[in-house]
C-alpha cells in the first residue's frame, strides 16, 4: 500500500523538521516545502540522516498559490500541516505588514491551492498566545481570544478564517493546535532551534550562554507575583509537540470534524527552575542578572491539555529534564557545525 502523503509547509522549520520525522516513523510520507527564510537547506540532509532515507522537498514560497496546487497534484496530497510563517513577536510590531502578507495572506494562498487540488484537510500552526493575557490557569480552549501584538491578530485572523470555511462547507475540516513552548530538540542532536540573531526565548538563550555565545541571560523581573517571582510558562518538548501533529493528521483523516486544542505539558515552570534544570542537566554554569521585566510579558500561564488527550488521545510525555537534555546536546552540535550545515 502506497504511504499517506502529507504536505508540511514550513517543513524545514524547528517544529515542522521534527513533525517530518514523526510522521515517517508513523508511516507516513512527509512532503517538505520551504522557502528557506528562517532554516537552512542542509536541514534535509540531517533530517535523512536521522530517517535514513531519502525525503521529499520542494523549495519555493506558499504564497505562489498556482504552485503550491501543483506541488499538491503531484504528490497526492491527503492532508495538510501549516507551519510557514514568521513568529517573532517584536518584529511582528515593527513590521506588521510582513506579518499580514506572510501569516495572513499566505494561508489564504495556501487556502485557495487547497481548494482548487481538491484537498480540504488542514492542520494548523496556532500559539497559547491568541490567550492574550489570560485571567486564570489552566487555560481552556474556551477562554476569551485577544490579541496583544500583530503576530498574535495573524494567529487569531487565520483561526477565524479557518473555523469560517468549516462551517460554510463540511469538506473543509481543520484541526487548530494551539502551541504553549515548545523547546527540546530531536534526541541525535541533529535538528532543534536555529533562531536567527539575539535569540527572543528563553531556552536558545539559556544554550547559547551554556555554550558561551553570550556572557549571561538576562531575567526579565523577579517581582512577578509566582512563587520565586520570576515567569511561569507551559515549556513543551518539540517531541511531544511532533506527535501532536501526527495524532491531529491521523483524527483529521478518520474523519472527525474540526477541532481546536491547546498542545502544551498542564503545568507550568518558572525561568528560575529552567535555568537550574539547565545546569543539572548539562553540568554548565548559567551566569544571570535579573533585569527590567519585558513589555507585554505575563506573570504566569500554562495548559489545560486535557481536550487533546479526549479528541487526540494524546498527552505529553517529555520533562523539564528531557528538554534541557536534548537542547544541550543539540546546542553542542550547532556550534561545532557553526553554520548548522
Ligand atoms: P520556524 O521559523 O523554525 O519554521 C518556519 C518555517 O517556515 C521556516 O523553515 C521558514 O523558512 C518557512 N517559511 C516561512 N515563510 C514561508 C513561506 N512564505 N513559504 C515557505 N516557507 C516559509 O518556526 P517554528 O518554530 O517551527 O514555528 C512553526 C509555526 O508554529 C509557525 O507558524 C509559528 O508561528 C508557530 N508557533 C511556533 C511557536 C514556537 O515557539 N516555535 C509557538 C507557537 C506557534
Ligand atoms: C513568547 C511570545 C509568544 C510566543 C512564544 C513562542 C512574547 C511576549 N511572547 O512567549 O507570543 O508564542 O514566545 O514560544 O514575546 N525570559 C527571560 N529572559 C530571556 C527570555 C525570556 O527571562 O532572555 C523569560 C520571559 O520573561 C518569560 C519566559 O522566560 O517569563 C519565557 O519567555 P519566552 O521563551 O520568550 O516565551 P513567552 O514569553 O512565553
Amino acid at each position: 500500500m502506497t504511504k499517506k502523503a502529507v504536505l508540511l509547509t514550513g517543513g524545514a522549520g524547528f517544529i515542522g523538521s521534527h513533525t517530518a520525522v514523526a510522521l515517517v516513523n508513523a508511516g507516513y510520507e512527509p512532503v517538505i516545502l520551504d522557502n528557506f527564510s528562517n532554516s537552512q537547506p542542509a536541514v534535509l540532509n540531517r533530517l535523512e540522516q536521522i530517517v535514513g532515507r531519502a525525503l521529499v522537498c520542494e523549495r519555493g514560497d506558499v504564497g505562489d498559490s498556482a504552485w503550491v496546487q501543483s506541488v499538491i497534484s503531484k504528490h497526492g496530497i491527503c492532508a495538510v500541516v501549516h507551519f510557514a510563517g514568521c513568529k517573532a513577536v517584536g518584529e511582528s510590531m515593527a513590521d506588521p505588514l510582513k506579518y499580514y502578507v506572510n501569516n495572513v495572506a499566505g494561508t489564504i494562498s495556501l487556502l485557495k491551492a487547497m481548494q482548487a487540488a481538491g484537498c480540504r484537510l488542514l492542520v494548523f500552526s496556532s500559539s497559547a498566545t491568541v490567550y492574550g493575557d489570560p485571567a486564570t490557569s489552566p487555560i481552556t480552549e474556551d477562554f476569551p481570544i485577544q490579541s496583544a501584538n500583530t503576530y498574535g491578530a495573524t494567529k487569531v485572523m487565520c483561526e477565524q478564517m479557518l473555523a469560517e470555511m468549516s462551517s460554510s462547507d463540511n469538506r473543509w475540516r481543520a484541526g487548530v493546535l494551539r502551541y504553549f513552548n515548545p523547546v527540546g530538540a530531536h534526541p541525535s542532536g541533529l535538528i532543534g532551534d536555529d533562531p536567527s540573531g539575539v535569540p527572543n526565548n528563553l531556552m536558545p538563550y539559556v544554550t547559547q550562554v551554556a555554550a558561551g555565545q553570550r556572557p549571561m541571560l538576562d531575567i526579565f523581573g523577579d517581582d512577578y507575583e509566582t512563587e520565586d517571582g520570576t515567569g511561569v510558562r507551559d515549556y513543551i518538548h518539540v517531541q511531544d509537540l511532533a506527535l501532536g501533529h501526527v495524532a491531529a493528521v491521523r483524527t483529521l483523516l478518520e474523519g472527525a470534524s474540526s477541532f481546536t486544542v491547546n498542545l502544551g505539558a498542564g503545568h507550568g515552570h518558572s525561568v528560575l527552575e529552567v535555568v537550574r534544570a539547565f545546569e543539572a542537566a548539562s553540568g554548565q554554569q548559567i551566569p544571570y542578572q535579573i533585569a527590567p521585566r519585558r513589555p507585554g510579558d505575563v506573570a504566569a500561564y500554562y495548559a489545560d491539555p486535557s481536550a487533546a488527550a479526549r479528541l487526540l488521545g494524546w498527552h505529553a510525555k517529555h520533562d523539564l529534564n528531557d528538554m534541557c537534555t536534548d537542547a544541550w546536546r543539540w546546542q553542542q552540535y550547532a556550534s561545532q557545525n557553526s553554520s548548522k550545515t
